[in-house]
């Protein structure tokens, strides 16, 4: 059966337009007016223009963590609809969890135990004070590159995710590249508030909007890949002009992510030295009434053969990881993008540069997604080292992350409970836990962190090309199975070949 959900588009609420943007400035007005100037003394670097650029080497005076903090409240009470609960009422063990997981991560100078936790949206309390550890800050820097589109709803929510993303990594290691196409809603405008609030805490930000559209391009795929090429300018420009070389990209699409979510794929990404590092993203299939894994035209797994838009039994045919990831345990593939994508930077520094690209038709190479190609390319390149995390679950829009992020119930106080398998008062034995959408707090397994044993590509993919020439919004075109090169299938594709790996 052929998957029908990326050919669906994805569902908007419809566009909310200038009011809703009237409402936003107002409480922003409102919120700012109380603060007084006798709290605020020293600040200043909210008036950097919104041009400027950023390697200005004149010194600005950095928001003290307390002032950030102001901001992340204003953001956070002003704006996420969806992802404001993914953290708070985590169960305890969980969040002791997580803290030791991602101490690791760390990258601001002066670790208070207390802001991180409320970074990560865990109310702080008595019990992990104890934890508290001497952290050496890390210094690996993360170049965040997001491309938009129409994307008003999400926006709130994806920012107010990133501040505390970067308020663990530390704002000085990280960058965030955004560029925006063609958008017909209020996405330019909501854009311009965001960048003034993420300037106002020191965070380095470059949003890019346009108005190109397709119109230039002969391919759909040529025009895909520059989009996603342009959010990558400001990569290039850091190493050419300020000598700045980061470690880890982040690359989201319109995507509602936690903080937790991005977390555990960089730490994913850093374990494994992976070159790429994906989430397994979810879509509506009105068929089946159910949330279904949606980027089945660019996954395929380490046969190279492609997953399926199907539920959770049934969507990787390579039995032994069907088998992880139904144990929700990360996966070896061959190619994958899904929503979120952890990339390590080497290929783009180093030749063969790689960069997003069509197919060379010419050259007889399938027609594959922008996506598909570069993971080809990091195979070619010796960076083949390609991953996917199942627990990582991401939604497109409200409907699928209400049923994907299920809160926990209360098993123990209802009947039957030994009989779905829970043993009382263990919480590693709770039956949520082992369903496909299952609380976002699952406890996690000793597996999900021992490094995996990547193996070499497979002779041949499954590759479903899409033509471009038509109107038809996927692939036109028969699919085959392409035949990878020599390089690819040796041991040599999957060696480490640059040390992101955390301290543990
Ligand atoms: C600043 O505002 C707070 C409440 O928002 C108030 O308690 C305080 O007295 C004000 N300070 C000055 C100097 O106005
Ligand atoms: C903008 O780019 C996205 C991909 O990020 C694409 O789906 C969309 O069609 C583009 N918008 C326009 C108006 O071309
Ligand atoms: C669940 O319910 C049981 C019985 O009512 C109670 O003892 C227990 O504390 C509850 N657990 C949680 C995490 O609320
Ligand atoms: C593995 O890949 C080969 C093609 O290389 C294909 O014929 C076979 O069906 C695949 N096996 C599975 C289980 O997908
Ligand atoms: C590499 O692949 C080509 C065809 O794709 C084949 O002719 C050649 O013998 C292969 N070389 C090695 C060393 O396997």
């Amino acid at each position: 059966m052929y998957p029908k959900g990326f050919l669906s588009p994805i569902q908007k609420i419809p566009a909310p337009l200038a009011l809703a943007i009237g409402v936003v400035c107002g409480l922003l007005l409102g919120k700012l007016s109380s603060w007084n100037s006798s709290t605020t003394p020293a600040w200043r670097s909210a008036h950097t223009p919104a041009t400027m650029r950023q390697h200005s080497k004149q010194p600005i005076q950095l928001p003290t963590p307390d002032q950030r903090y102001r901001v992340l409240d204003l953001l956070t009470t002003l704006t996420p609809h969806y992802t404001r609960e993914c953290s708070s009422n985590v169960q305890p063990l969980y969040a002791q969890q997580i803290i030791d997981r991602y101490a690791s991560l760390i990258g601001h100078k002066t670790p208070s135990q207390r802001s991180w936790l409320e970074s990560l949206g865990i109310p702080s309390d008595d019990h992990v004070e104890n934890s508290r550890r001497d952290i050496m800050p890390s210094e690996h820097k993360y170049f965040f590159a997001i491309n938009l589109y129409n994307s008003f709803d999400i926006i709130p929510d994806l920012f107010a995710t990133l501040f505390r993303v970067a308020a663990i990594l530390g704002y000085q290691n990280v960058f965030v590249s955004i560029y925006e196409n063609g958008s017909t809603d209020q996405t330019k405008a909501l854009l311009r508030i965001y960048d003034a609030l993420t300037r106002s805490t020191g965070m380095r930000i470059t949003i890019r909007t346009s108005m190109r559209t397709r119109g230039a391009f002969n391919h759909r795929i040529e025009y895909l890949a520059e989009v996603r090429n342009a959010a990558f300018v400001p990569l290039h420009e850091l190493r050419d002009t300020e000598g700045e070389y980061f470690d880890t990209i982040v690359f989201m699409n319109d995507i509602l992510p936690c903080v937790d979510d991005i977390l555990e794929l960089i730490w994913q990404s850093r374990r494994n030295n992976a070159g790429i590092t994906c989430a397994a993203d979810y879509m509506y299939h009105e068929e089946i009434g159910a949330p279904v894994f949606y980027d089945n035209w660019v996954a395929r797994d380490v046969n190279g053969t492609a997953l399926e838009n199907a539920p959770f039994e049934m969507i990787f045919h390579h039995p032994e990881s069907s088998q992880r990831f139904q144990a929700h345990l990360p996966v070896q593939v061959q190619s994958c993008w899904n929503g979120i994508a952890i990339l390590d930077p080497a290929p783009f520094y180093t030749p063969p540069h790689v960069k997003f690209r069509m197919a060379k038709i010419m050259d007889g190479e399938c027609s594959a997604s922008e996506c598909s190609l570069i993971c080809n390319d990091y195979w070619e390149a010796g960076y083949g080292r390609i991953m996917m995390v199942p627990r990582v679950k991401l939604a497109y829009d409200r409907k699928v992350y209400d049923i994907i992020h299920p809160p926990r119930r209360n098993y123990t106080a209802i009947r039957g409970y030994a009989r779905l398998g829970g043993l009382p008062d263990n919480p590693r034995t709770d039956p949520q836990d082992r369903s496909w959408f299952g609380p976002h707090d699952r406890l996690f397994t000793e597996e999900e962190s021992e490094p995996l044993n990547f193996v070499p590509g497979p002779s041949h993919v499954w590759c479903w090309g899409w033509d471009g020439a038509g109107d038809l919004e996927g692939p036109d075109v028969d699919p085959i199975w392409e035949e990878m090169s020599n390089k690819s299938r040796r041991q040599d594709s999957v060696l480490v070949r640059h040390d992101r790996n955390i301290v543990l």
